[in-house]
């Protein structure tokens, strides 16, 4: 047997595929010696090639009609033969091309270490943001130097997203958005994003966008009961909107925002997800807004963090005179996150000549700085 390696006859089918496994021969397709068993030997045959130190890791078996070629490091030696025949007794020797195997990378710290010094691999991104295809990562001002690196590293382990894009700033101006640079991909940052059963189409350079809101949105869309009229004052692309315009059908959502790209985006995905009947976008800032919808909602949805409570006012005066719900979010440091929050807004329904009956949910949702929190509160309001 030894010696005599036959070169296997591989036919190309004509989309450039090896007709027998469908291997792609325009790949990289190293030519390595290979040991050719029937099918109903493979087992053992693995098991012995790798005992003998012989297989090739590197390179994929092939399964070819009813046999399987198994890739081997070097060509056989007595000892090899002589253990080959006592175990399978019928093989074949050949010389064949076989597809690499791809290296399935899980972390960037996998991906980087032969590339980063070791000393600031402490300093890769621990968490990112995924929205569609595009990876949101924060570069720490250590690893600057290699943020191209990473990102490549973010395409090899994520292999849905096609753009990089590292936070080039705060999340600033009316239209909270941030300044991104695209670190690696084709740099296209019109995303599809999924969320429980809904779509949303946007760019996270036009409009605001968090994907870590995704459990909130649909456990406040799991409290809205059948008939509410709501209104989500600062609704962006929709993603409370839509998630609630989803789960109940005999509803009405007025979606706001002052963002016209935020609107527009809004306005695709409102049909996208078929709840043209119960959500109802409309563009403009809230307070102007208000004259035209004071006393009409059951529940009003109050996501602007950053000012959230320059807005309580507006708020009691959307919700009916009899009182609604009002899910409250805000930023507040430690220590007593919640407990300030309750006092902020307390004082500010006061002032605007409503009561704060109850709190019926309260919770720190993520740290967002040192000791700074973002927190809920869902309160009725009468
Ligand atoms: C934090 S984002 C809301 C995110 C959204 N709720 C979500 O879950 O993705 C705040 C949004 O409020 C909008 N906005 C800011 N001030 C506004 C105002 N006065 N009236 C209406 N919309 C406003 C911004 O354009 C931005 O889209």
């Amino acid at each position: 047997m030894r010696g005599r390696w036959k070169r296997a006859i591989r036919v190309i089918h004509k989309k450039g595929l090896c007709v027998q496994c469908m291997c792609r021969l325009n790949d990289v397709m190293p030519m390595a010696h290979g040991l050719k068993v029937s099918k109903r030997l493979g087992e053992r045959a693995i098991k012995t090639v790798t005992q003998l130190t012989l297989i090739d890791r590197k390179l994929k078996i092939l399964d070819v009609e009813d046999s399987l070629v198994i890739p081997l490091k070097r060509t056989l030696s007595k000892e090899d033969e002589e253990k080959l025949k006592e175990t399978l007794y019928t093989f074949e020797c050949v010389w064949d091309s076989f597809p690499k195997r791809v290296r399935v990378v899980k972390s960037l710290i996998e991906a980087l270490e032969n590339d980063l010094p070791p000393n600031l691999l402490p300093y890769l991104p621990k968490a990112m943001d995924i929205v569609g295809s595009v990876a949101i990562v924060d570069i720490s001002p250590e690893i600057e130097a290699w943020k191209r690196s990473v990102g490549s590293a973010v395409l090899q382990v994520n292999r849905n997203v096609e753009t990089v894009l590292a936070k080039a700033g705060l999340v600033q101006g009316k239209h909270r958005l941030r300044q991104f640079e695209v670190i690696a991909g084709t740099g296209e940052t019109k995303v599809v994003h999924r969320e429980y059963g809904c779509t949303y189409q946007l760019d996270p350079t036009e409009v605001y966008f968090t994907p870590r809101l995704s459990e909130e949105r649909r456990r406040v869309a799991e409290q809205v009961r059948e008939g509410e009229t709501i209104v989500d004052m600062f609704a962006s692309v929709g993603p409370f909107a839509i998630q609630i315009g989803k789960t109940c059908e005999n509803v009405k959502v007025y979606a706001v925002d002052v963002n016209e790209k935020a609107y527009n985006f809004l306005m695709r995905n409102i049909k996208a997800n078929g709840v043209e009947k119960t959500v109802i976008p409309v563009l403009g800032d809230v307070k102007t807004l208000v004259e035209r919808f004071t006393g009409v909602f059951d529940r009003v949805i109050l996501d602007l963090p950053e000012k959230a409570s320059e807005f309580i006012d507006v708020a009691c005066r959307l919700l009916k005179p009899e009182g609604g719900i009002m899910h409250y979010y805000c930023f507040h440091s430690k220590p007593s996150v919640l407990e300030k929050a309750e006092k902020r807004l307390r004082g500010k329904i006061t002032e605007a000549n409503r009561i704060l009956q109850n709190v019926v949910y309260k919770r720190c949702l993520r740290q967002i700085g040192p000791r700074r929190w973002h927190a809920v509160l869902d309160v009725i309001v009468s």
